[in-house]
């Protein structure tokens, strides 16, 4: 009897944590609105680590996006551009800043009509303070050496 009593909370406390292990892990297909796509249409946006929405991220952390789009036109440069806003825009560094090159999983020219997956990172900044209200982020690709907007999708975030 005491035996029991005794494992089975410390068998609960051990799932628990493997639970929390597992879902930070997770790969989350999120919520997003499309905020002005002229080139493409996104059909799916990944983020990892997020088990909720909106995602949560830990301050001091890297995130992983995947970013799934249908191209209706070709063009020969994708380049990224995101930003918050907290009261104003502010830049967010998104990995690499040309999706052609350094990871990005494209090649350019990107061709019309064609199904392509842009994979990007970013470090969540440590030293601000946590954003415990959603706050909106805008990642925006842009083509045609920046004059045209390729895709643009808005989501909202959290930080601790
Ligand atoms: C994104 O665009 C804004 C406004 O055009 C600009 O101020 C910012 O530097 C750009 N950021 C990147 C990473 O290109
Ligand atoms: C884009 O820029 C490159 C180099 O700056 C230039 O060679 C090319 O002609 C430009 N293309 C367009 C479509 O403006
Ligand atoms: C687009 O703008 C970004 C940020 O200003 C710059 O780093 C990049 O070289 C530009 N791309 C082209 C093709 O001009």
């Amino acid at each position: 009897m005491l035996t029991i009593s005794y494992v089975v909370p410390q068998i609960a406390i051990l799932s628990s944590l493997l639970c929390t292990v597992t879902v930070w892990a997770q790969t989350r297909p999120i919520m997003f609105q499309d905020c002005g796509s002229e080139g493409s249409r996104v059909s799916q946006v990944r983020i990892t680590p997020c088990s909720s929405d909106p995602c949560v991220f830990v301050r001091g952390t890297k995130l992983h996006a995947e970013v799934d789009f249908l191209t209706t036109r070709a063009s020969p440069t994708a380049d990224i551009n995101a930003t918050i806003t907290i009261f104003y825009p502010m830049a967010v560094p998104i990995l690499p800043a040309n999706a052609c090159v350094g990871g990005g999983g494209l090649s350019c020219p990107l061709a019309a009509n064609t199904l392509y997956t842009f994979t990007g990172h970013a470090q969540v900044l440590r030293s601000p303070p946590p954003l415990y209200l959603p706050v909106p982020m805008i990642a925006r690709m842009y083509g045609d050496n920046n004059s045209t907007v390729i895709f643009c999708i808005k989501f909202n975030l959290e930080t601790r």
